[in-house]
């Protein structure tokens, strides 16, 4: 699919992060491809790294003619069942139309900065932290 890509997918280097890094990482198993028939995202998973549990969506693609059909929603949205689970995934993306894109997936906007726009989608429920065993008075 990243063959397939269009010039397009040049304008849209999110995080600046190349092809060729993207697919070492998952060749390495530090990310993941999730295909659809029109699309395509590449997601780090949560807890690759134990100081860093969250996870980041880094790419979503979809083939130039099937756009504004719903396919890229409804794979982040399947992204979102299956990667976030414990912890928040997030994400950094260029442009107002692609901040509304992925709120409308269901992701927020945290905070702006130069290198674009961070967005977050916190888990359904939250972690459950172990609670101290209880004390006699
Ligand atoms: C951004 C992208 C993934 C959206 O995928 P898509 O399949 O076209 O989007 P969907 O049809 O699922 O649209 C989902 C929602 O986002 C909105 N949306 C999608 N593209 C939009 C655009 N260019 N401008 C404004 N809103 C947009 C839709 O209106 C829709 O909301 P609605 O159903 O309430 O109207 C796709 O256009 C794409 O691959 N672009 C190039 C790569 C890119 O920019 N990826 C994102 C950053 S990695």
């Amino acid at each position: 699919m990243l063959a397939r890509k269009s010039p397009e997918f040049d304008d849209i280097a999110t995080n600046n992060l190349s092809d060729a890094y993207l697919l070492e990482e998952v060749a390495a198993g530090r990310a993941v491809f999730e295909v659809d028939e029109h699309a395509v995202a590449v997601v780090r998973p949560e807890g690759w790294h134990p100081d860093q549990p969250a996870s980041s969506l880094w790419l979503v693609y979809v083939e130039p003619g099937a756009r504004r059909a719903g396919h890229g929603r409804a794979l982040v949205k399947r992204v979102i069942v299956k990667h976030v689970k414990d912890y928040p995934m997030v994400l950094l993306c260029h442009g107002e139309a692609r901040v509304r894109f992925f709120r409308r997936c269901g992701f927020a906007l945290d905070h702006t900065t130069a290198a674009g726009s961070w967005m977050v989608r916190m888990p359904r429920k939250p972690r459950r932290v172990a609670r101290p065993a209880s004390r006699p008075a």
